[in-house]
Order: C-alpha cells, then sequence, then structure tokens
C-alpha cells in the first residue's frame, strides 16, 4: 500500500487551480486499490492570518463540502480535519526543534508573505513548513499530490525527516515525493494575466468551482488581452498564454488547436475564444456546483464525514507520535 497525503487550507471557496493542481489527483488517486489516501482540510495552517472563528467554521466545511462535490468518497479515503488530529502539534513541536531559523526564513513562501503583509509575519507563519512536514510525516506518505508551488515545501519536508532520522540514528521517516498524474507538477494561470490563479491574487483572477454561470462568464470575458498577433507564429504574450493554458485543462484538444492555428495566421479573435473558454469552464464545473449545492444543505452528513475521518486519520497518528516520543527518549503513552 502507497500512503498517498494531501491538505488544502480553508480560506475560501476551492478554484480551478486547486482543482486542477491537486483535487483531480486526489480522484484519481482514491481508485487505486494501493493507495491508502489522507486528504485533510489544514485549517491549523489557516490561522496564520487570524481568521475570525465564524469563518473558519464555515470555510472548514465548504472545504469538505468541495471535496465531496468533486467526487471525494469518505469511504475510500480518510477525509478529515487537520486541527481534529491534534498529535500533528506535537510532531510539528519535536521537527522545530530540528528546524533552523535560517532555512526557515530563506523558504520562498515565507519571504513572499513577510512581503505581502509586513505587519503580521508571526512565528506560525514562519514555522508553516514543519507544519506541513509534520502533516506528510505523520501518515509516512509515500506520495504528495500538490500543484508546483509546493514544491519547496516538500523539499523541506524530506530534509526535516531526513535530518530527524540522520539525528537519532533510525530509518523512521520515508522520503515523500510530489505527485502528479501528467508527470510534472503544474501551475494554473489566472486570469488576469497573474501566472497564478489564486484566491488573493486579485478580482477577476480566479474561478471558483462554484461561481454561478453568470460570474464565471463576466470573469472570463474580462480576462486580460491584448492587440492581437502582429507576425504570424509569434510567441504568445503571458496574459494570452494563460488563455490557452486554461483551455488546454477544460476544453476538447480540437477546440484548442483551432485557436493555436488562429493565433498563429493572426485570424484569432479573442471574444469568440473567452466565449468558447468560458462555455467549457461551465460545462466543467456546473455538475460539481450543482452536487457542492446538494451537500452543502445536508449538515449531518457532512458532520458523520468529518467525525468518521478524525477516528480513522487518529489511529496511525497517535501510533507515529508514540513512536517519535520513544525515539527522542521520552515515554510512551499507549
Ligand atoms: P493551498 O491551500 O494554497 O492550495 C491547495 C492545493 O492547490 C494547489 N494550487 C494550485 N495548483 C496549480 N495551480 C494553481 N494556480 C494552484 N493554486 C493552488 C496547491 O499546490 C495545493 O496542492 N500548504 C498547502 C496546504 C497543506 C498541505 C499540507 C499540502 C498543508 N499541509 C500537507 C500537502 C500536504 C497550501 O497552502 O495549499
Amino acid at each position: 500500500m502507497k500512503k498517498i497525503v494531501s491538505g488544502i487550507r480553508p480560506t475560501g471557496s476551492l478554484h480551478l487551480g486547486n482543482y486542477f493542481g491537486a483535487l483531480q489527483n486526489f480522484i484519481r488517486l482514491q481508485q487505486l486499490d494501493d493507495a491508502d489516501c489522507y486528504f485533510f482540510v489544514a485549517d491549523y495552517h489557516s490561522l496564520t492570518t487570524h481568521p475570525h472563528p465564524d469563518d473558519i467554521r464555515g470555510n472548514v466545511k465548504k472545504i469538505i463540502v468541495d471535496y465531496l462535490a468533486a467526487g471525494l468518497d469518505p469511504e475510500r479515503v480518510t477525509l478529515y480535519v487537520q486541527s481534529d488530529v491534534p498529535e500533528v502539534i506535537e510532531l510539528y513541536l519535536f521537527l522545530n526543534m530540528n528546524a533552523y531559523v535560517g532555512e526557515l526564513e530563506r523558504c520562498a513562501s515565507f519571504k513572499d508573505k513577510v512581503r505581502q503583509n509586513p505587519n503580521n509575519v508571526n512565528a506560525g507563519l514562519l514555522t508553516y513548513p514543519t507544519l506541513m512536514a509534520a502533516d506528510i510525516l505523520l501518515h509516512h506518505a509515500d506520495f504528495v499530490p500538490v500543484g508546483k508551488d509546493q514544491m519547496t515545501h516538500l523539499e523541506m519536508t524530506r530534509s526535516f525527516g531526513n535530518r530527524f532520522n540522520r539525528i537519532y540514528g533510525v530509518d523512521y521517516f520515508k522520503e515523500p515525493q510530489a505527485f502528479n498524474f501528467n508527470n510534472e507538477p503544474i501551475k494554473i494561470p489566472g486570469l488576469n494575466g497573474s501566472t497564478k490563479m489564486g484566491k488573493s491574487e486579485g478580482e477577476g483572477n480566479a474561478i471558483f468551482l462554484d461561481d454561478e454561470p453568470a460570474v464565471l462568464k463576466k470573469k472570463v470575458m474580462r480576462a486580460v488581452t491584448d492587440g492581437g498577433p502582429t507576425q504570424p507564429n509569434q510567441p504568445k504574450p503571458q496574459a494570452i498564454e494563460n488563455l490557452f493554458q486554461l483551455m488546454r485543462v477544460v476544453s476538447a484538444p480540437e477546440t484548442l488547436a483551432f485557436f493555436e492555428e488562429k493565433w498563429n495566421d493572426m485570424s484569432i479573435r479573442y471574444g469568440d475564444m473567452k466565449k468558447q473558454l468560458a462555455e467549457d469552464m461551465e460545462t466543467f464545473v456546473a455538475p460539481i456546483r450543482e452536487r457542492i449545492h446538494q451537500f452543502e444543505s445536508d449538515d449531518a452528513y457532512i458532520d458523520r464525514v468529518i467525525r468518521q475521518g478524525a477516528e480513522k486519520s487518529r489511529v496511525g497518528a497517535r501510533q507515529t507520535v508514540q513512536d517519535v516520543r520513544e525515539i527522542v527518549g521520552f515515554r510512551r503513552m499507549d
């Protein structure tokens, strides 16, 4: 059995970047008989931005709903909320003792956050990668399906695990690898010319799985473009390349080929391309959105899923933490 672990922060609805970077792989992995999957809502991680308690509750539920609506089956995978498995915090503490401030400060995502929010550089933000390593090592993951933006965090996870093994002279933690069915980790671009679709990348940048048709269409029709190609076969500027990349994930290959040809012979009309892209996105999102609305109103079911996931996840988590306690010289408590 291969262990698979991944999580998503509860900071709002999921978008197409989350879907194609992560969720799509979760769904395909759950179908494999030799994969033991743990997918969670990373609510401890979301505390770095000090959300209001009401927002946390709502957002955690939202991610569980999105997971289910996208097709995750709680009978096939362990679907849980990170804070329901507090064992991860004990592992986080042990890992933090051998994580150095210098390496944490050099982490690109930390530097980005400091730049974006210079008034909220808290210790949780600095040690974000150790908590993420604890999530992954807690379940001895072989594979971690994530988007390209998480590669540095995975590298740090391997380095923390290896360091632990070396310090204590054990062969306890494995080296988890990133995973994507299409081989290379991907980054889905935004609609506003940005190379990354993200929740905090500006208005109109992201298409959410629960966007209503009119909202979705409006965002796509407003996507950034330019004056059009001036020479045949010319390289595409970023904003235009973004539209093609989005088309690559939601549209049929013939549709993509059609607009590629139009770009190359300079007869492309961005309005037509966006209309087609909006239609293809709507076709993709519509069934998921419908299921989101169904699950949203079923609090009793969501609650059951969350409780069952916590129980399943804690079995292995307790084992890991007890092993680690023993390795570092503490008493086992099981
Ligand atoms: P988060 O919540 O920012 O994103 C969740 C997942 O979506 C992927 N993703 C993207 N992939 C491609 N293109 C995009 N534009 C795009 N935007 C987001 C992310 O790569 C990620 O896979 N630190 C993590 C959460 C986490 C975690 C973990 C993940 C906590 N512990 C343990 C794996 C294992 C994060 O903030 O993801």
